[in-house]
């Protein structure tokens, strides 16, 4: 099965989101076989990008590291289930790097999400400059890490979204990718129910590609995704 996620970040309001969800059914009709799709909408839109027909689920774009309490601003993982969320993206690289988000606070939000039944989408990625100094797998090393509390049977996704290539129109080589892959598959091997998402300037046009050379389940999509053609097209709908 490959999962589809549209990132929409800090985009759209309910009122938008209810039209970019009406686009979307009438393109997916009965969904296709095989292919799984996921919206993350901003927490205030989350119920206007619901399907009440359930062919796609909800996915927070962030999460509390605390359960409850005096932390004015946050949502809880409880608060996003009940909103009828399925995954949470965990670790995305603007909040590691605008909100100064690390591997402690990480791993209390990946616990957060479990004990409410809710999957994570944990993001891992090098920036440019690592990669040029060939620090790639040592930066998926020390990421991964933050999974230690994961038990090994967990449902989890891991995206693989080198910073470089978000939002820059510069997606990844299939062969950048696959060999991220290959780290991680080894990095997290015994997760038997793990799958691995690329993402960074996916497009209807690099969709294919990556997803036939790169081992891959699916992507987790920004840009492109804030059209729901342009997604339901990546998804192959
Ligand atoms: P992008 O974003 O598709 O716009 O590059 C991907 C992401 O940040 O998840």
């Amino acid at each position: 099965m490959r999962l589809f996620v549209a990132n929409w970040k800090m985009n759209m309001t309910r009122r938008e989101a209810r039209v970019y969800a009406e686009e979307l059914s009438e393109r997916i009709g009965d969904g296709r076989p095989g292919v799984e799709l996921a919206v993350a909408p901003p927490y205030t839109a989350l119920e206007a990008a619901r399907d009440p027909r359930g062919r796609w689920s909800l996915a927070a774009q962030n999460v509390a590291s605390e359960a409850e309490g005096a932390f004015t601003g946050e949502v809880s993982a409880r608060m996003l289930a009940e909103a009828g969320c399925r995954y949470v993206i965990v670790g995305h690289s603007e909040r590691r790097r605008i909100f100064g988000e690390g591997g402690p606070t990480l791993a209390r939000k990946l616990s957060c999400v479990r004990q409410e039944g809710l999957v994570p989408i944990y993001c891992v990625g090098e920036t440019e400059e690592e990669r040029d100094s060939g620090l790639g797998a040592e930066v998926l090393r020390r990421q991964v890490e933050t999974l230690s509390g994961v038990p090994r049977d967990a449902v989890l996704l891991v995206a693989y979204e080198p910073v470089w290539a978000i939002g820059t129109g510069n997606a990844a080589t299939p062969e950048a990718v696959n060999g991220a892959c290959q780290e991680l598959s080894r990095l997290l091997s015994g997760r038997t129910r793990l799958r691995i998402l690329y993402g960074g300037s996916v497009t209807p046009s690099n969709a294919e590609e990556i997803l036939e050379r790169c081992g891959v389940q699916g992507f987790l999509i920004g840009g492109a995704s804030l059209k729901a053609a342009t997604f339901a097209a990546i998804a192959g709908i």
